[in-house]
């Protein structure tokens, strides 16, 4: 079954107002001249430029996502954003388990898990993210690590249509370091056999699993035509439309 590349921004806690909108613009320009990409696309800014950016995306076959979620649909929880709250701002995506945010704010597996099931009761899709240290690796426990947070933060009704892995390595996210493009279809093919038998090989599958770590338009194309690797979340070159659209277009598969 031919899983659908998704090229997929995280903006993470950069843009304002103005220079938002202007980006997202970009995106939306770039993306309507390509007519039918191959590919789906996706930017989520933070939670303050989500309606601003849906607006600005207007007619473009860009989709909108989140970057974190509370796993309450309403209540006392200040400072928090529930899944219907991103529905209701256009959002089909969620970010959740970023390694910045297990780093950050202590996230666990049972939590990421939690808040990826509310997000799919609210009809969202998450995008669960995994991805091991510089220590665990050199410890050579990559995949041993990528498993237990597979394992921990998938829900187990999770499957392809409402769930996209993202393999994360936390040392080579903003470093411009990026592991070799055998290392990383070893841990994407791995991931792909946890999930299958954590959900059926139906289901792993079908399940897109994305690359994220320093991509650049110019390793789009060995990162992204790897069999196991279904589409790249970008961190900073999502930040510059000509980047972001570069990296489609180098990647063969857009
Ligand atoms: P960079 O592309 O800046 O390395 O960030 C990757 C990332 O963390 C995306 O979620």
């Amino acid at each position: 079954m031919a899983r659908k590349t998704l090229i997929a921004g995280n903006w993470k806690m950069n843009g304002l107002l103005a220079d938002g909108v202007d980006l997202a613009k970009a995106v939306a320009a770039e993306v309507k001249k390509m007519g039918k990409p191959g590919c789906e696309f996706l930017v989520c800014p933070p939670f303050t430029l989500l309606t601003s950016v849906k607006k600005a995306l207007r007619g473009a076959k860009v989709a909108l996502g989140a970057q974190d979620v509370h796993f309450n649909p309403k209540g006392a929880h200040t400072g928090d954003i529930s899944p219907l709250m991103l529905k209701d701002a256009g959002c089909q995506y969620v970010i959740v388990g970023h390694s910045e945010r297990r780093a950050d704010h202590k996230e666990s597996n049972e939590l990421i898990n939690k808040k990826a099931a509310a997000a799919y009761e609210a009809g969202l899709k998450a995008i669960i993210c995994i991805g091991e240290t510089l220590a665990e690796r050199e410890a050579g426990k990559t995949i041993d690590v990528c498993k237990a947070q597979i394992l921990g933060s998938v829900p187990d009704n999770a499957d392809g249509t409402n769930t996209v892995i993202a393999y994360e390595p936390v040392w080579a996210i903003g470093t411009g370091k990026t592991p070799t493009a055998e290392d990383v279809e070893e841990v994407h093919a791995a991931v792909r056999k946890v999930l299958a038998k954590k959900l059926g090989k139906g289901n792993a599958n079908k399940m897109r699993i994305l690359y994220g770590g320093s991509v650049k338009p110019g390793n789009a194309k060995e990162f992204l035509s790897l069999p196991d690797v279904d589409g790249a979340l970008i961190g900073g070159a999502s930040l510059k439309a000509d980047d972001f659209i570069a990296i489609a277009k180098n990647s063969g598969q857009c």
